[in-house]
């Protein structure tokens, strides 16, 4: 496995690669792995000859008050995760060569619509940020194919936006969301729950499975939102959101909607002291029968 943190030694390996016809897939993270990641990984080896993993945390996406100085940067760590995976290559950028001008004054790429909504209203900039480094970063390994996971199910919708919406010759494939053994979605975050957190969050899978039950048993929607935010703050959550939206613009849904049997996400953001955890469960709104 290779490490490289240069630009021109990533474009000859590329090239080199490229010229051998062979396709390259890219997972982009910010480190700290954990089995969510290497799940991702784990897509782009079957899906391409040559996986390139970037590790960086990308300061435009955080916002003055949220952790980027504390996010846990775990390099070496990381790097006994990836080779055992089986990468090919590991891009480490340095903010000097992702935002040379400093992360103010660089050009940005920004995704209407979607990143205003749902997680944008509580994150202003957060998928600005998102979008433009993940635009960078793809223009600097240029894959066939990236890799997301699900469990950021609106960061995959706007990264597909914009490959979309830009052109951008790069089929984004999403992985499912990974689990601990109580139903916690895996997350780099969880990291800073203290053990008694940590023992209440399983709390939060818990109830959006009890609202996805509720919504399936034809209970109105806005009905099951307000359970399902009630049973969280009994918990201890403090909530930004639980809503159910349709699966490609995030749009709400309404009764009749459900009927058709469309695609749906139940996405949820909520505070457990001062670790800020987000989940999301994708269902059809096919009947099932109570006890189910
Ligand atoms: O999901 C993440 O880890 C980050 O938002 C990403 C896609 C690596 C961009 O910094």
């Amino acid at each position: 496995m290779q490490t490289c943190q240069n630009l021109e030694q990533l474009r000859m390996q590329v090239s080199e690669w490229r010229s051998a016809n062979e396709t390259i897939a890219f997972v982009p993270t910010m480190g700290n792995l954990h089995e969510g990641h290497l799940s991702l990984v784990d897509i782009a080896r079957q899906k391409a000859r040559r996986v390139v993993v970037s590790v960086y945390v990308n300061p435009l996406q955080f916002s003055p008050d949220e952790d980027f100085s504390s996010y846990p940067r775990t390099l070496e760590d990381d790097l006994i995760k990836l080779r055992a995976a089986g990468v090919d290559l590991v891009f480490t950028p340095d903010d000097a060569m992702i935002y040379p001008d400093g992360k103010q004054d660089s050009a940005y790429v920004e995704v209407p619509g979607l990143s205003h909504i749902v997680e944008g209203e509580f994150r202003p900039d957060f998928f600005k940020g998102v979008a433009t480094v993940v635009l960078k970063l793809f223009n600097m390994v240029q894959p066939d194919i990236a890799v997301f996971g699900e469990k950021d199910f609106q960061q995959l919708l706007v990264i597909r936006q914009m490959v979309d919406d830009l052109n951008l010759p790069i089929e984004i494939v999403g992985g499912r969301t990974k689990r601990e053994a109580d139903g916690l979605a895996r997350s780099s975050r969880n990291n800073y729950l203290s053990p008694a957190e940590r023992e209440n969050s399983r709390f939060l899978s818990e109830s959006l499975e009890q609202c996805r039950r509720q919504i399936k048993q034809d209970i109105d929607i806005t009905q099951a939102e307000n359970a399902c935010i009630a049973a969280l703050e009994s918990h201890g959550f403090t909530v930004d959101y639980v809503t159910l939206r349709e699966t490609s613009r995030l749009k709400k849904v309404s009764k009749d909607e459900l009927a058709l049997n469309r695609e749906l996400v139940l996405l949820a953001a909520v505070k457990l002291g001062k670790t800020r955890l987000i989940d999301n469960l994708i269902f059809t709104a096919e009947k099932v029968t109570v006890g189910s």
